[in-house]
Formats: C-alpha cells, structure tokens, sequence
C-alpha cells in the first residue's frame, strides 16, 4: 500500500533518500521524524517530503543545502532547537512555496524570519527573543491565520500598523508575554482571538475594538489595567464573548455586553455589589423577550474583595448563568 497517493518511483526515491538520522515511515511516506536526535545540523532532506519534524535537537542554522530538495513542505516543525536569525539563510523559508504550517517555538531568534513563503496559515515564534519584526514582512501573506509571537521581548513601537501590515485573514494573534505597555496598533479588523496575557497594559483607548468588528475571545489577564484606564463602553462590543481580565487592579465590574458568555475578573480589587453588573437594565427585563436575556454563563470573581453570597442583583441579571466562582 502506497501511502498518499505516491506514484511507485517518488515513492522509492523518497524512501531511499531517507537521512540515517531519521525514520521514514513506509506507510506515510511523505514524512520524515528527525526529532530529538540531538541533531546540531539538518540532514539532507528527500524531495517529495512534506511533513518534516526536526523539533528537540540543537539545529543553529537552517541551511539551503540540506533543504535544497524540500520544496514541497508543507509543515515544518523546528521547535526547540537554536536557530537564530542570522542562522535563517536568505530565501531557503520562501523557496518552499507549499508550506502552510511554520513552527519555530523555543529557538533563539531575535527578529521575525523573512521573507516568508505566500503559502503560510500558521506561523509559530514563541519564546524566542524577538524584538523586532521587520516592516513589511507579513506583506503578501494572504492565508495567515494564526500569529503566535508570545513569550518574546517585543515593545509597543514594534507591533504598529506598519509591522503588522498585509495580514488579511488573520484569526488568532498571541502577544502574550511581551513588553507591551499599550493596546497593540494595526491589528487587521478580521482579528477574532487577541491574547495580550502578562504585558504591562495599564490602559485602553476608548473605541480600541471599533477597529477589530470581529473580536470574540479577548484575553488581558495580568497586566496592569485599572479602572481608570477602562472608558466606560470599551467592552461593550457586541461580537465579544469570552473577555479575560484576572490579575488586574480593576476595582469595579466593567460595562459588558449583553451577549457575552465568559467573563474572567478573578484577582483584581472588585469590592462591590451587583446593582451596576447587569448590561441591561434589571426593570426592563423581560423573561418572554429571549433576546434581552444577558448571555453570561460563566463567571469568575475570586481573589477580590467581595465576600459570599453572590449579589442578588447578579443573579436576577444572569439568568443564565451555569457557573460562578467568588
Ligand atoms: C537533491 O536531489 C537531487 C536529484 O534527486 C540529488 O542528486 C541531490 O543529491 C539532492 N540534494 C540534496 C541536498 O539532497
Ligand atoms: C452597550 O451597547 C449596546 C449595543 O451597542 C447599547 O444599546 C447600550 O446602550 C450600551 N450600553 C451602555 C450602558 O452604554
Ligand atoms: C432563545 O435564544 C436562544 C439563543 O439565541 C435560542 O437557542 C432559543 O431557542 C431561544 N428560546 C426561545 C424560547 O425563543
């Protein structure tokens, strides 16, 4: 049985073309594992690859001539190994036309690989050291979709509308654990999950989220936002339903919308009440008209000054609500 849909001499080129470093498996021939084989370089790769593993091994340089034939990939995983920038040598990520899937988590890069190949859905850079990306370098990449840059050293002027320009189908962007001290700037409007976790956020501009139409899933848990630094309406965004704020120094609820199902406000300085909670006016209520029904399911209000029992205004307000934590 040929894996893959493989014509016999691919098939056999492949195999025999297999690094003694690696295991090809005969039944999925269009892979090769060279993971955790303390690797300090990669070996020659075969032509008809397209899932290749290098990830665990001590890999410094991605270099042309080992990856001279691996035009085909189309996922590459090369997390935890030492690439640096300097090691990423001209043109060898973009002469692989095809690849979808780029993950270099846990490697020692210190600005964002360019130029990357057109072809990209996923990019994954965590926990590198990257402080720069340079302008332009997401130009032309149609099909990204997932951004994950947490765990980096990246600053407020490093993430701008220049930086973050040509990403149009962008879904997912991960800035957790960077050096922000603000709301990034230039994030496309088709963004729908934002994680800034662990910043320096102390603010956000009233009507940040007019520009992003499609945020659901919002997480700025620890950081440093207090109550003053969240305008009034800012959360009130209809297309939000899951908004993490836990480990801030916020000491009142915000104003939510009405749709929202998940709400994080553990371990902040929240010492009251339920009577301005509700996103809807408690009088005005009306159990037969569905759609006024506020939509929170979920809710966490622990590690705050509150004390049990939980407000009688919230759970008039959240008649929905399935879980709550205080
Ligand atoms: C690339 O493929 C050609 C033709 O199959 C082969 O001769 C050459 O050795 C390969 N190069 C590498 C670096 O694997
Ligand atoms: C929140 O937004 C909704 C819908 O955009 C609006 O009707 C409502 O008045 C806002 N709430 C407040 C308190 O401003
Ligand atoms: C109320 O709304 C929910 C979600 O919008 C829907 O699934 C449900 O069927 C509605 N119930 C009634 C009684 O209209």
């Amino acid at each position: 049985v040929l894996g893959q849909d493989m014509p016999y001499e691919e098939y056999m080129a492949q195999i025999q073309a297999c690094p003694k470093e690696c295991r090809c498996p005969p039944n999925f021939p269009r892979a090769v594992y060279c993971d955790n084989k303390g690797l300090k370089s990669i070996p020659n790769i075969p032509p008809y690859t397209w899932y290749l593993y290098l990830q665990n091994n001590l890999i410094e340089v991605l270099s042309a001539d080992s990856l001279r034939n691996a035009t085909e990939l189309r996922w590459l995983n090369i997390n935890r190994n030492k690439i640096t920038t300097e090691g990423v040598k001209e043109g060898v990520l973009n002469a692989m036309s095809h690849l979808a899937h780029l993950y270099m988590d846990d490697n020692l890069l210190s600005s964002v690989p360019s130029p990357l190949p057109a072809s990209l859905e996923h990019l994954r850079l965590s926990r590198n050291r990257i402080s720069k990306i340079p302008p332009g370098v997401f130009n032309g990449l149609e099909k990204l979709n997932l951004l994950d840059l947490q765990g980096n050293k990246l600053m407020d002027d490093d993430v701008t509308e220049v930086s973050m320009k040509g990403l149009n189908s962008l879904v997912q962007i991960n800035l957790a654990k960077n050096q922000l001290s603000r709301m990034p700037l230039g994030l496309p409007p088709t963004t729908t999950q934002l994680f800034l976790d662990g910043n320096n956020i102390e603010k956000i501009p009233s009507g940040y989220f007019k520009g992003l139409p499609k945020v659901a899933f919002l997480r700025l848990n620890h950081n440093k936002l207090g109550s003053s630094g969240v305008p009034k309406n800012v959360f009130n965004v209809s297309s939000i339903l899951d908004l993490q704020l836990s480990h801030n120094q916020l000491t009142e609820v915000p104003l939510i919308p009405s749709g929202l199902e998940h709400l994080h406000l553990d371990h902040n300085r929240i010492g009251v009440s339920g009577s301005n909670v509700c996103p809807v006016d408690l009088e005005t209520l009306d159990d037969s008209v569905n759609e006024s029904i506020p939509r929170l399911r979920y809710l966490r209000l622990d590690g705050n000054t509150i004390k049990p029992p939980i407000p009688r205004d919230v759970i008039l307000c959240f008649r929905l609500l399935r879980s709550i934590v205080i």
